[in-house]
């Protein structure tokens, strides 16, 4: 059962758009809207994928819908808001999750798959929200929310989706300039190491580094999905109205561990997680 902090019927009579909605952190956050109370459409490339998922949010009925999209696709883009809007009549709520990368060495990365990673990060972001904001947000305001990474000391072997998520930072902070006097907000939630099914995705060798990855730095465990969603459902609620252009880093302070600075060791950070 999902676990959430907020309270029953908050998003009822708003519509969402979670991209990359069809499994993992994206799957997780779609299913903490509808709970509660919101209609909202899954986009992902996958049938398959989406399908499966579609199976688990039965229990929503007509309020939960799939729509295949490549968000790197501007006309699969405009089809894809546009089937939200005439199904639903506006868009409230877009969550920029979708996102994609391959571990490589800098010196490796050719130019095609530099990119594919960029295209999908970075351009994919920006299709989605360009069109949310023509096709809807400019007339009925709304929330975006879009999710990067713990790239803030560079990101080894993965430099161009740290180059492309930093880019989505500096463009919530310009969309936000933009469009907050028509009542959108845009926000991001920068996320640490989140278990989650999206690590499927990665090659064997990929996936040993990354479960590595929190013996070495505090807090000592993997984020949650819950977690997760619980960041973006607040960027989305009322109690963020006064929130724009920032950047929330959920992350459990992994960045702040220094050598440099005295080894305070107080063991595994507590989690929220589903029951
Ligand atoms: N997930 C990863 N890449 C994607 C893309 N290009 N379109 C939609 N979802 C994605």
């Amino acid at each position: 059962m999902i676990n959430t902090v907020f309270k029953d019927g908050i998003f009822e009579g708003k519509v969402a758009l979670v991209s990359g909605g069809g499994t993992g952190i994206g799957l997780r956050i779609a299913k903490e809207l509808l709970h509660l109370g919101a209609s909202v459409a899954i986009a992902g490339r996958k049938e398959e994928k989406l399908a499966v998922a579609m199976e688990t949010l039965a229990e929503y009925g007509d309020r939960a819908l799939s729509l295949m999209c490549n968000i790197r696709e501007e006309d699969q883009v405009n089809a894809c808001i546009d089937t939200v809007v005439e199904k639903y009549g506006k868009l409230d709520f877009l969550v920029n999750n979708a996102g994609g990368q391959f571990a490589s060495p800098a010196e490796s990365i050719k130019a095609k798959g530099w990119r594919a990673v960029i295209d999908t990060n970075l351009t994919g972001t920006f299709l989605m929200s360009q069109a949310a904001f023509n096709k809807s947000m400019n007339t009925n305001g709304g929330a975006i929310v879009n999710i990067i990474a713990n790239m803030w000391n560079g990101f080894p072997v993965l430099a161009h989706t740290g180059a492309a998520r930093a880019g989505v930072d500096n463009l919530t902070k310009s969309l936000a300039v933009e469009w907050g006097a028509r009542g959108v907000r845009i926000n991001s939630v920068a996320l640490g190491a989140i278990h989650s099914s999206g690590l499927d995705n990665y090659d064997p060798e990929s996936q040993k580094t990354f479960l590595e990855m929190t013996k070495k730095n505090k807090p000592y465990r993997f984020g949650t999905e819950a977690e997760a969603s619980a960041a973006v459902t607040f960027l989305l609620s009322p109690a963020a109205m006064f929130i724009t252009g920032e950047t929330l880093k959920v992350d459990g302070g992994a960045p702040l561990d220094s050598p440099l600075f005295p080894n305070v060791d107080h063991g595994k950070m507590p989690a929220f997680d589903d029951k």
